[in-house]
């Protein structure tokens, strides 16, 4: 897969997310459906936005037990998504189990991504709350790390850590950034954000884009302004 864009479609339902897809008229973006849009109409939106001709990043974020999320796993294969993702602190036994269950009974599967440290994570909650000590970045590598043993093939991560994960990991190990705004945008309530040139810069394979998009006055044009940016 090459550098794409992928729209963060975060609606409370199916008829908001329709409406909205339904000004890109013939285009098809990459998008990403989260646990808000997931957990209100339940596996059959993944259904229609793919008969619609969309990729899908399918961001459920599993953390269990290596059988529970297995099976789960199994489960979400039979989706037919393009990328779908875990957390790497659910330990490696979990993750070689995740990809266990994600691999079709032909052996083709998803892409399987792994979220490292969330980036609402701050250093001081991880040591009060998680108690642990390492610096954020070393903990984010070491878990990129984990990933790569289990054999998945990315990371979700901050666009200035890709770099570093790309160093470590390899070049073929995929970095999905979220945390992209315009230079002249508002930030909301990300806190290390990084234009769409910048994350191509930095080296990042995919960006995640919601807000900057999904509440533009001109929705397509913001995509196309991203896809300019960043795939050039
Ligand atoms: O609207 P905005 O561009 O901030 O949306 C970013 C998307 O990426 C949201 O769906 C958010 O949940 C997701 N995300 C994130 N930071 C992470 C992981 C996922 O912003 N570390």
């Amino acid at each position: 897969m090459g550098k794409d864009v992928i729209i963060a479609c975060d609606f409370a339902s199916a008829e908001e997310t329709f409406k909205f897809l339904d000004k890109f008229e013939g285009k098809k973006p990459f998008v990403k459906i989260g646990m808000e849009l997931y957990y209100a109409e339940g596996p059959s939106i993944v259904r229609e936005i793919k008969a619609r001709g969309h990729k899908i990043f399918l961001d459920l974020k599993l953390h269990d037990i290596p059988n529970t999320v297995k099976k789960a796993m199994a489960v979400l294969s039979r989706l037919d998504v393009d990328m779908t993702n875990l957390h790497a602190s659910g330990t490696i036994a979990m993750m070689e189990a995740a990809l266990e269950g994600l691999t079709r009974p032909d052996g083709t599967r998803p892409l399987l991504i792994a979220v490292t440290q969330l980036t609402s994570t701050s250093q001081e909650r991880m040591e009060n709350d998680l108690l642990i000590k390492e610096p954020l970045d070393e903990v984010v590598l070491h878990y990129a790390n984990n990933a790569k043993i289990a054999g998945l093939d990315g990371v979700v991560c901050a666009p200035l850590e890709a770099g570093k994960v790309h160093d470590r990991c390899g070049n073929g190990f995929v970095t999905v950034t979220p945390g992209v705004r315009f230079a002249d945008g508002d930030v909301g309530d990300q806190v290390r954000v990084t234009t769409p040139a910048r994350a191509k810069e930095l080296g990042s394979d995919y960006i995640v884009v919601g807000r900057p998009i999904t509440a533009a006055a001109d929705p397509v044009a913001a995509y196309e302004r991203c896809v300019a940016e960043f795939v050039g």
